[in-house]
């Protein structure tokens, strides 16, 4: 088993097909969840998926899986996986390099025949990047999914329902594709780091620690509409200052008093929105990350009162929508160790760190030991079309998830999990 090795030129035709689906022309892809080229995406997966002579499964969330019964019946199934939408004008490795190579790897072990304690099965779960939820899919599957997160969506309710009903998914549906724990022996994903760090360290794969938290809110700043032209500037009452005064001083807040962590100010929507109208309303969409719970919690506070301080500074009401909280989660040890491994194994330099995106395998981790594979990204970029990982770093993440897999499918792997799992 430890000679096995995905098929480079199998790996890289599938890459480039699922490219050109979405594709922006720039070496990018816009692949919104549940829009029209997400869907296409999936649909071309599936055929991939046929193709292969594996089982397709598509559960109540939209989630997408290729099945291999490569273990005894009932035993536990090992997920190999990531997503196939991707963020608005985003790049064409993030999430979709994770499910090809599961893809592949369950091809690869199909073709030779292995028998392995559990069962594989490589998916693509639905809404991972937030344009609707974030995390939708696995968090349905992992049972954590709750009908409150459903009401108060990151991207609007408009948008979820829009996406379920083109997608002919329900919210009954979300809320019931809980997979009973038991029946899962692991996840394991492979990821483009989306930061500098492996380039740096000149390391080829990256052992996943832990994932940084992610927390969200739409903050709606609310003045008065006027005259642009007649309304004397002490008078007005205008929200973009609170929105913008608000973007600087969280900026300023995060590097004075939070090391390590990041507030970003994605995007904000003015209302009316014209050139001669003073803005009467403002909504800012806030995203913040952190390393700790602890820290998380603080940042939450520090932000929230930095908003207040700018509404109040210019005379403006303030509106404030937790739109979602996700916790810093580490990874199993047990899987890090069989990722390490399989990199040693391969004869590939690798390093630990933690991730400052959040990803699948977050959601996964509440019901199962979860792991991660990096591979480089060049000059760190990410969530834009100058993503670029190396064919031959790829084609090493893909070996690394094989053999990791292999690893964590192993007798002796299975009995370690099922200690720790114990001890969780
Ligand atoms: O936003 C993120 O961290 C991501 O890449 N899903
Ligand atoms: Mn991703
Ligand atoms: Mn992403």
């Amino acid at each position: 088993m430890n000679s096995l090795r995905i098929n480079p030129g199998r790996l890289r035709a599938d890459f480039d097909a699922l490219a050109e689906i979405g594709a922006t022309g720039d070496g990018g892809v816009h692949r919104p969840a549940l829009g029209e080229a997400h869907l296409a995406a999936r649909a071309w997966l599936r055929e991939r998926i046929a193709a292969a002579g594996l089982e397709l499964r598509v559960d109540a969330a939209g989630n997408h899986s290729a099945f291999l019964a490569c273990g005894p019946a009932g035993a536990p199934t090992l997920l190999l996986g990531s997503h196939l939408d991707s963020v608005p004008h985003g790049g064409r490795f993030d999430g979709a390099l994770g499910v090809l190579a599961a893809l592949e790897v369950l091809r690869v072990v199909q073709e030779a025949h292995v028998s392995l304690p559990v069962h594989l099965e490589a998916v693509d779960f639905t809404d991972e990047e937030g344009t609707l939820v974030g995390e939708l899919g696995s968090a349905a599957l992992a049972g954590t999914l709750t009908a409150e997160v459903l009401r108060s969506p990151r991207g609007g309710r408009a948008a979820l329902e829009a996406g379920l009903a083109r997608a002919g998914l329900t919210e009954a549906g979300l809320l019931a594709a809980r997979r009973e724990p038991a029946a899962l022996a692991g996840y394991l994903e492979l990821h483009i780091e989306q930061g500098p760090r492996l380039v740096q360290a000149q390391a080829t794969i990256g052992v996943v620690t832990t994932i940084v938290g992610l927390c969200s809110y739409r903050l709606t700043f609310a003045g008065q509409a006027g005259h642009a032209g007649t309304t004397p500037m002490a008078d007005r009452r205008d929200a973009a200052l609170g929105a913008s005064a608000f973007t600087l001083a969280a900026r300023q807040v995060v590097l004075e008093d939070f090391p390590g962590c990041v507030a970003n100010v994605g995007e904000m929507r003015f209302a009316p929105g014209a050139f001669n109208i003073v803005p009467a309303q403002v909504a800012v969409a806030l995203e913040f990350r952190a390393p700790e719970v602890e820290t998380l919690d603080r940042l939450e506070a520090a932000l929230l009162d930095r908003a207040r301080a700018a509404a109040g500074q210019f005379g403006l009401g303030l509106e404030v929508v937790p739109l979602g909280k996700t916790d810093p989660t580490p990874m199993s040890e047990a899987a890090q160790r069989a990722v390490a491994e399989a990199a040693g194994a391969l004869g590939l330099t690798h390093v630990a760190l933690a991730s400052g995106a959040v990803h699948d395998a977050q959601a996964l981790a509440a019901v199962c030991p979860a792991g991660m594979v990096f591979v480089p990204s060049v000059g760190g970029a990410s969530h834009t079309p100058r993503e670029f990982t190396p064919w031959a770093d790829c084609v090493n993440g893909a070996n690394v998830l094989l053999q990791a897999a292999l690893r964590r499918g192993g007798k002796e792997e299975t009995r370690k999990r099922g200690d720790e799992e114990t001890r969780r």
